[in-house]
């Protein structure tokens, strides 16, 4: 049964209880909260991750005066800790125990796997806030499943072709081994190579090991013209130092998909100082949403945005479309999730749509870091679509 039925039939059995059956068609059609599962990592190396989407995620609803679509907003929250082996156990503390209209997760591709499959079983609208799981929009996506953020093919292909078109002819790769990482390395793969280019080598260490020094000493044996990597977080910043400190960064141009230096810089503490990266955000940008945006989340958080607050903010935007399609009345999802599928999101990155796979349509952003920026470059790809492979809805 739907969630919002179980609840409906709840509170009919219980006025029926009381003797109140004349309340009945009263309360059925109160505008009643809705109940927002956050499920996000707030520990270990993603956990400034979370942070941001949690931070952006409110921006929005405190831009909306503390309501969504005139709903109060009640938060359950739960620290996955970017660990998939508890990723089932607590969604269903949300799903089953705290009973969430909707989850709100997660930032890491394996728990999100995880999370969806719950979500898809027991049809609880979802809406996912960065992980780039591509399976999500490819064989497991479903109808009741949204993303606000990417899929790890999406910036790492836009990465490859602007690597091939710097004439470099080699390169490795070097990533930690899960979904979001070999996603990454086939997107940037697949453009480098269609460019002419020749992916050497794959190196891999296990997710999230910070020991970087001898897949370091091999990159520097391998002598490619380029290295791509994927990491993100506190990993992000210790791998760059890493680069920096073995010598590498002045010989071996590194690129990456944006993760790497967003929300970052400052604790590389110079080391990420000119480096490439793609991402469907930068620092810059000349949108009027984006300046409104940075100055709101400057003066609440004491801090600047980056990536994962955007996506964040988006994801409450997304829900505010659904919800605005029932006006007060019982969240059907049926017409929750055709207002979300037609919605155009007034992003600070760009406005965007989505695709029939619920995956955002954007452009990806060459960005060069300088000081604590990702400063724009120029658009590396225009109006991106994930190819959705086996995605059937
Ligand atoms: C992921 O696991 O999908 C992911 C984590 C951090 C940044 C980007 C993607």
């Amino acid at each position: 049964m739907e969630k919002q039925n179980r609840k409906a039939t709840r509170v009919v059995a219980v006025l029926a209880g009381l003797g109140l059956a004349t309340l009945m068609p009263l309360a059925a059609h109160a505008a009643e909260k809705v109940k927002v599962g956050l499920m996000l990592p707030y520990t270990g190396t993603y956990a400034a991750l979370g942070n941001a989407i949690t931070n952006g995620f409110k921006q929005y609803v405190a831009e909306q005066g503390g309501t969504l679509a005139g709903r109060e907003v009640e938060y359950f929250v739960v620290d996955d800790e970017s660990d998939p082996a508890k990723a089932t156990e607590n969604t269903n503390k949300l799903v089953k125990r705290d009973e969430v209209d909707v989850l709100v997760g997660t930032v890491h591709s394996g728990v999100a796997l995880a999370m969806a499959k719950v979500a898809r079983d027991t049809k609880t609208l979802m809406i996912i806030p960065n992980a780039g799981a591509d399976e999500l929009t490819g064989p497991l996506c479903a109808p009741n499943v949204f993303r606000t953020s990417f899929t790890n093919w999406q910036p790492a292909y836009a990465m490859g072709k602007v690597a091939a078109e710097k004439g470099h002819k080699t390169a490795v790769t070097l990533t930690w081994k899960y979904a979001a990482g070999e996603q990454a390395v086939e997107g940037f793969a697949k453009a480098f190579e269609a460019g002419g280019g020749k992916v050497v080598k794959q190196l891999t260490l296990p997710f999230p090991n910070v020991e970087f020094q001898a897949l370091l000493t091999e990159v520097a044996s391998l002598k490619p013209d380029a290295v791509y990597v994927f990491f993100a977080g506190g990993g992000a910043a210790k791998f760059v130092k890493d680069y920096d400190a073995a010598g590498l960064k002045k010989s071996i141009p590194l690129y990456s998909s944006g993760f790497l230096t967003d929300g970052t810089l400052e604790a590389m503490g110079g080391a990420g100082e000119g480096l490439l990266t793609a991402l469907h955000y930068a620092d810059g940008l000349e949108i009027p949403k984006d300046k409104d945006f940075r100055t709101k989340y400057a003066m609440t958080y004491k801090m600047q945005p980056d990536v994962y607050a955007v996506q964040g903010y988006d994801a409450a935007q997304l829900l505010k479309s659904g919800l605005d399609a029932v006006k007060g009345g019982k969240l059907d999802q049926a017409t929750m999730v055709k207002a979300m599928e037609a919605a155009t999101i007034d992003s600070p990155r760009g406005a965007f749509t989505l695709s029939k796979a619920h995956n955002p349509v954007q452009d990806i952003y060459l960005r060069k870091a300088e000081g604590k920026d990702n400063k724009l470059v120029n658009v590396a790809v225009k109006k991106l679509a994930d190819p959705a492979r086996g995605c059937r809805m």
